[in-house]
């Protein structure tokens, strides 16, 4: 096993003179990077933990967190728990899990971690071109890298805490130039020019399974960044897609001019996305996964104008971005549907009550049948408040 060279800060925290936690988080830092060859650590801008949903931790994470002693030295933030923290009881969750999960909020309080919970940070804390990062949520890894061209592996929920408490990360795999070259050019011969966002997430869903995870190059498509957004997700989902490139669009793909001569070529026909968008009957819409931007709330209030939804109708975005854009929330909220924070349809309780969901992200068609028991279906975002509504 290679040596993960120590600066002599680093060499304080080991010997113990910052404290038990803190040691023990360099530890486990450095245990990291010798098993994937790291020489040194790098200094992370932030932090984005997983592990919150008391969903997906339990009793053992919660008791793990709570034996911690020591508090973040960069922003962290944490990924969706299992409720929005003032509404859960509008949502129906049960008040026993509802204490389990601010159990767990309080003791990432503790460590002082930002209370933000999203795998949306980037719309909410500064991060930039070539910024070293310790972010968890697949979706917002995939973001990280690929369309703001900052650089962080996926980290573990244990792991990404260790580098809050720290400040720093193994320095390996996409924190290199070397790792993050592409590996496969996906050709999609089509005028994508009307695709929307859930044709994005279909088309990501499909390459994801093809591609599992080596580094995809498109070309024949011109995505915005909330489509980027959807592709890289449903990557990630179906894959294990941690960085993109869109020839002429993402900005390592404008900065470097990779060389790509002689990569494997894969085609997408446009029909092979179509078939993800089949009819079963619905009992519930989901959307904002990744959680919404600005834009895709200003989209639905649009749509969702002059009309009252029929069946649930769960919209979900980071608390920071329904504050500051609060009369679209409203408005949305005016016709019965629900716009909440801090949680997701993937790591809440909630959406186990329906059967069958329609969502417009290929990463909750991933995800919603192993996570919530329900079968899910794709839709456009017109498509998903057609059937709210109807
Ligand atoms: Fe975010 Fe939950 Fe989807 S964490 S990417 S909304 S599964």
């Amino acid at each position: 096993m290679n040596q993960v060279f120590l600066d002599p800060d680093e060499e304080k925290i080991l010997a113990g003179e910052n404290g038990e936690t803190r040691q023990k988080m360099l530890e486990l830092l450095i245990a990291l990077g010798k098993v994937f060859g790291a020489e040194r650590l790098v200094r992370i801008r932030s932090a984005q933990v997983s592990g919150a949903s008391y969903k997906t931790i339990g009793e053992y994470g919660l008791a793990w967190l709570s034996s911690l002693d020591a508090r973040a030295v960069v922003p962290a933030v944490l990924n969706p728990i299992g409720m929005p923290r003032g509404r859960w009881e509008e949502m129906g969750i049960e008040p026993a899990f509802a204490a389990r999960q601010q159990a767990v909020i309080a003791a990432y309080e503790r460590l002082g971690v930002i209370l933000e919970c999203t795998c949306t940070p980037y719309y909410l804390h500064d991060t930039s071109f070539g910024d070293h990062l310790a972010w968890s949520e697949s979706s917002a890894v995939s973001y990280a890298n690929s369309v703001i061209g900052a650089r962080t592996n996926r980290e573990g929920g244990p792991a990404a805490l260790a580098a809050a408490l720290v400040g720093k990360t193994p320095c390996y795999g996409l924190h290199l130039d070397k790792n993050r070259k592409p590996e496969v050019i996906i050709e999609v011969p089509s005028d994508e020019k009307d695709w929307e966002i859930a044709r994005y997430g279909a088309l990501g869903y499909h390459t994801g399974k093809l591609v599992g995870n080596k580094i995809p190059y498109f070309r024949g498509i011109s995505p915005n960044p909330d489509q980027l957004k959807a592709l890289g997700a449903a990557m990630a989902a179906t894959g294990a897609v941690a960085l993109y490139h869109v020839n002429d669009i993402t900005p390592e793909a404008k900065k470097n001019r990779f060389d790509i001569s002689g990569l494997e070529v894969i085609r997408i026909e446009p029909a092979e996305v179509d078939r993800l968008f089949s009819e079963i009957s619905i009992d519930a819409v989901a959307v904002g996964c990744p959680h919404c931007s600005p834009a895709e709330l200003l989209d639905i209030t649009r749509l969702l104008k002059g009309k009252k939804v029929t069946k649930p109708f769960y919209i979900f975005a980071a608390q920071g971005v329904i504050d500051s854009n609060r009369q679209t929330v409203t408005a949305i909220e005016k016709s019965g549907a629900r716009v909440y924070a801090d949680t997701c349809m993937v790591v809440s309780p909630l959406m186990e009550r329906y059967a069958a969901i329609m969502v417009n992200s290929g990463k909750a068609l991933a995800y919603v049948p192993d996570m919530c028991g329900a079968v899910a279906r794709i839709g456009s975002i017109e498509e998903c408040v057609a059937m709210a509504t109807r």
